[in-house]
Order: structure tokens, then C-alpha cells, then sequence
């Protein structure tokens, strides 16, 4: 439509909008030339009202309290039929049956990084940026298997055109063009506490990133679940792109996920057990007799503490964000947009956004707004069997999500070293730690060398790792 019938567009959503109690979203619409005018019609009108409206009067919302959960089952490693789910997952690599998936669309408030969340240097020595400590994983695994492994990036509107642009820049980190996939996320709009839509401009809606769990619907909507088919991929392999320490192609759980028989090979996860009973991370669950997963907010503490008869917490299958999805489970899930829906769950955030009466700009320094996301391990109760596996907190999982402290790049940084100071041991090479038996050097050993300890045999090592030293492998 032209800009010309801007104004008649937005009088002609005033009676919905006044319906819907959302009216002021074109109360500054007077201040904006025709172009603006014509933008603000578009994304009001593309806006799901009724949907919003369920969200705020409490309706369609995930239910925290449906059911007393129960601790899962899980298969770990040392399972006497790991040899041979291993070489399954093994076949899979080999016959190029996998795709790599990064959700990468988060705004990474938490950091603070200006610039998407994989654009950080993560790595010990070298400052390898993330997505680059990926791609090393994926030419590694190309390099085992000699199959292509096809890698999907979602982004979100924010973030999209500078992710795009550092893989170009960086000549896709040495992968094949058209071996990355990029995939745009959907949006939801921020509102205030009483259910108003926010502004984040006159002529723009504050919007926010639909959650990881829109990765399923934008997986569909991108064309890349019909890409995956035609390419004869089977499986997804799902992580975030906060875990410098990610297997994001692990022989072992495809195996299980595929293979063993306590799963349907629709949706699997990795857990590692909770550091303490503090800890935010969600834990793996049984609920109606289905697997899934509760968010740390919504585990009640006297649960979040609770201990088994060995002392250990009751539910400590801390959710470290890794899951396989097969094509199929993520086609059917998405088939029809009235029944695929995800349930929203609702973040109380600080939104920047305008007064609503006086239209000036505000940055709150409170909670102000609301944002609702779906979240990618509410599929895994859909899933007829989902599978966990246990894996070592030491070899996968060390996030980037907080500037300092815990999950921090520091903290991650150590981590890191400590895995590889446990790596060169196992081969008989001295490395010196410290009084609390942390890595007391920075060792980086990249995918290409190895991905686990056993990887390093026959490699040239050191004798032996200083206190202070700087090492790359
Ligand atoms: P987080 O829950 O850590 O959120 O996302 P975040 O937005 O990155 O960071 P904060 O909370 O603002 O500090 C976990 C993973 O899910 C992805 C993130 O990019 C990260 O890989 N994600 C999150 C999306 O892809 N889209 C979203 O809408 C939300």
C-alpha cells in the first residue's frame, strides 16, 4: 500500500486497536512524516492482537504447576551400550545425515558485548571468537567423517545483518558457501505491566526476540526444514551460542538419541548434574509420565533443595541447552500453526521504550515491561520418548552469560583450561594448578588438534605446562 494512505491505514486500525486497549500505539502518529507513518501501519497491523491479549490476561501461558515432577531416567557414557549407540551416531556423521544448529538470536543483555553474542572473543590464548570455536568443531568433525555438515545460524531482526556480515568478513571461518544456513527468529512485542504495547520510537514497537523455542517455527517458515530433506538430513543438532565448551556433534548422544530404545529419536537433551541447589539452570523432569524440562524460576525451592537417600539433590539434571531433533519431529511440530504453538512464558525485563503519555524516550533503571518467549525445551514433553544423557560439566559446559562472577568470561576462560590441563594429563604431561586445583596456566588445545583427551594421542605434547604459561595445541 502507498505512503500516501498511511494516515487512512492507521485511522482504520484505531477501532481494533481501541478494542484491544492498545489505542495509543498511534497517539504520536501526527509527528511522523508519511514514510514513518507507513512503517508504524505495517508492524501494528502485523501484530497478533487476539494472541497478545490472551498472554496478558493470563491465558496460553506455560504452567509451572502441572503436576508434581518426578527425576527423570538417564543414560550416561558408561553405559554398557555406549560402544554401539556410539558407532551409530558415528554412521550418522559418515553418511552426512546431521545439520548444526546455532540459536544465536538472544539480545545478551546479561553480558553486555557490543555486537551478536558470537562475535565474542571466548577462547583462552587466542581469543577465538565463538563462532569460530564452532566452525573449528564442524571442519574437525568433516575432517573424522568426511561428510559435509551443513550449519544453520539463527539470528533475530536486531542482530542479523552484523552475524552475516562477520561470517562474510571472516570468509565463513573456511566452511563451503552455502555450508551456513542463516534464518531470521520471529518477534513478540514488549508490553508494559498492565498489558500496553510499547513504543520504542513513534513510528517503531518495542520488540523483542520470540525466545529459542521460535527457533522450531523459523526452522520452518525459513524453508530450511524443506532444505534439510532435500540435503537427506536427519537429525538437528541444537545448541547456544554462549558454550565455548559445546560437543555440538557428539558420536555418543546421536547414538542414544537414534538408536537406544528409551528414545523415539524426536527430541533428546544433555544434562550435567547442578553445581548446588542455587544454581540457574533448569532441571530435567518427569511430569504425566513425559519427559521435559523446569525452569529454574519455577522449581519451587523446597523441590530445588530437596536430596534422594544418597544425598545428592533429588533434581539435579541441570539442563545444559544441547538437544537433538529429528526433520521429522521438528516438521510435524510446525505442520499447523494453530496447534504447534509452544506455551509463552512471560519475563518481567527493563524495555527502553517511551512514556506512553507524554511520548518522551525513558531508560529505566526498574522493570518496566513484560516480554514473552517460547522456549525450545517445551517441545521435548510432544516428543513420545525423550531421552537425557548425562555428560561431565568439565568437558561440555562452561556458558558466557554474565560480565563477572559465575558464567562469566573468566569463569569460562578457566574452565576451558581446566578441561585441556585434564586432556594433556591423561597423556602423561605435568601441568601445574593451584591451591584449588584449577589449571594454573592458559591452555588452549583447538578443535583441529583434538576434541577430547583421547583425540591427543600420538600428537606432540609438552613434558610438562609452567604456572603462568601460555600454551596452544
Ligand atoms: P539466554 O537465555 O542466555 O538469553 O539465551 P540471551 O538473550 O542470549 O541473554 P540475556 O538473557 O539477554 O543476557 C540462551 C540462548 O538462546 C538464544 C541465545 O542467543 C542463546 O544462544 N536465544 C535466546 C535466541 O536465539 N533467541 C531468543 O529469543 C532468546
Amino acid at each position: 500500500m502507498s505512503q500516501l494512505h498511511a494516515a487512512d491505514r492507521l485511522a482504520s486500525l484505531s477501532p481494533r486497536l481501541e478494542a484491544a486497549g492498545q489505542e495509543h500505539l498511534i497517539r504520536f502518529a501526527e509527528r511522523l512524516d508519511p514514510a514513518a507513518r507507513a512503517r508504524l501501519a505495517e508492524q501494528v497491523e502485523s501484530i497478533d492482537l487476539e494472541l497478545l491479549l490472551r498472554l496478558t490476561s493470563g491465558r496460553g501461558l506455560a504452567h509451572a504447576d502441572a503436576g508434581e515432577p518426578s527425576p527423570p531416567e538417564t543414560v550416561d557414557a558408561a553405559d554398557p551400550a555406549a560402544l554401539d549407540r556410539r558407532r551409530e551416531g558415528e554412521r550418522l556423521l559418515r553418511h552426512g545425515k546431521v545439520a548444526a544448529f546455532t540459536v544465536a538470536g538472544g539480545q545478551g543483555t546479561r553480558l553486555g558485548w557490543n555486537g551478536p553474542k558470537g562475535t565474542f572473543p571466548a577462547t583462552v590464548v587466542t581469543g577465538r571468537p565463538l563462532f569460530r570455536v564452532f566452525a573449528e568443531q564442524i571442519l574437525a568433525t568433516q575432517d573424522r567423517f568426511g561428510a559435509e555438515v551443513p550449519w544453520y545460524v539463527m539470528t533475530s531482526p536486531a542482530n542479523d545483518a552484523e552475524t552475516q556480515a562477520f561470517f562474510r568478513d571472516n570468509n565463513r571461518f573456511g566452511l563451503a558457501p552455502g555450508q551456513v544456513c542463516f534464518l531470521v527468529q520471529g518477534t513478540m512485542p514488549s508490553v508494559d505491566l498492565e498489558g500496553r504495547i510499547l513504543l520504542e520510537a513513534p513510528d517503531r514497537v518495542a520488540l523483542n526476540p520470540d525466545g529459542h523455542g521460535g527457533s522450531l517455527r523459523a526452522l520452518r517458515e525459513s524453508g530450511a526444514i524443506e532444505e534439510m530433506k532435500a540435503r537427506g538430513i536427519e537429525q538437528i543438532s541444537y545448541f547456544q551460542v554462549d558454550n565455548p565448551l559445546v560437543r555440538i556433534l557428539d558420536p555418543l548422544f546421536l547414538g542414544f538419541h537414534a538408536a537406544d530404545e528409551r528414545s523415539s529419536g524426536e527430541m533428546s537433551g544433555k544434562m550435567v548434574p547442578k553445581r548446588n541447589a542455587a544454581e540457574k539452570v533448569g532441571v530435567f523432569c518427569r511430569r504425566g509420565g513425559r519427559t521435559g524440562v523446569v525452569e529454574y524460576s519455577d522449581l519451587p525451592k523446597s523441590l530445588a533443595e530437596a536430596r534422594d537417600a544418597d544425598g545428592r539433590l533429588r533434581f539435579r539434571a541441570g539442563n545444559i541447552a544441547v538437544h537433538l531433533l529429528s526433520v521429522e519431529f521438528v516438521d510435524r511440530l510446525t505442520a499447523d500453526p494453530l496447534t504447534s504453538g509452544l506455551p509463552y512464558h512471560r519475563a518481567v525485563k527493563k524495555v527502553p521504550c517511551l512514556d506512553l503519555a507524554t511520548g518522551q524516550r525513558i531508560e529505566p533503571s526498574e522493570p518496566n515491561g513484560v516480554k514473552f518467549e517460547t522456549f525450545v525445551f517445551d517441545a521435548m514433553p510432544i516428543a513420545r520418548k525423550a531421552l537425557v544423557m548425562e555428560t561431565s560439566r568439565l568437558e561440555e559446559f562452561a556458558p558466557i552469560k554474565n560480565a563477572s562472577g559465575e558464567d562469566s568470561p573468566a569463569s569460562s576462560r578457566q574452565a576451558q583450561s581446566d578441561r585441556h590441563a585434564s586432556w594433556l594429563e591423561a597423556r602423561g604431561v605435568r601441568v601445574a594448578r593451584d591451591a584449588d586445583g584449577h589449571a594454573a596456566a592458559r591452555i588452549e588445545i583447538q578443535p583441529r588438534t583434538a576434541m577430547s583427551a583421547g583425540e591427543l594421542a600420538g600428537k606432540a605434547l609438552p613434558d610438562r605446562i609452567d604456572p603462568g604459561s601460555e600454551v596452544v595445541i
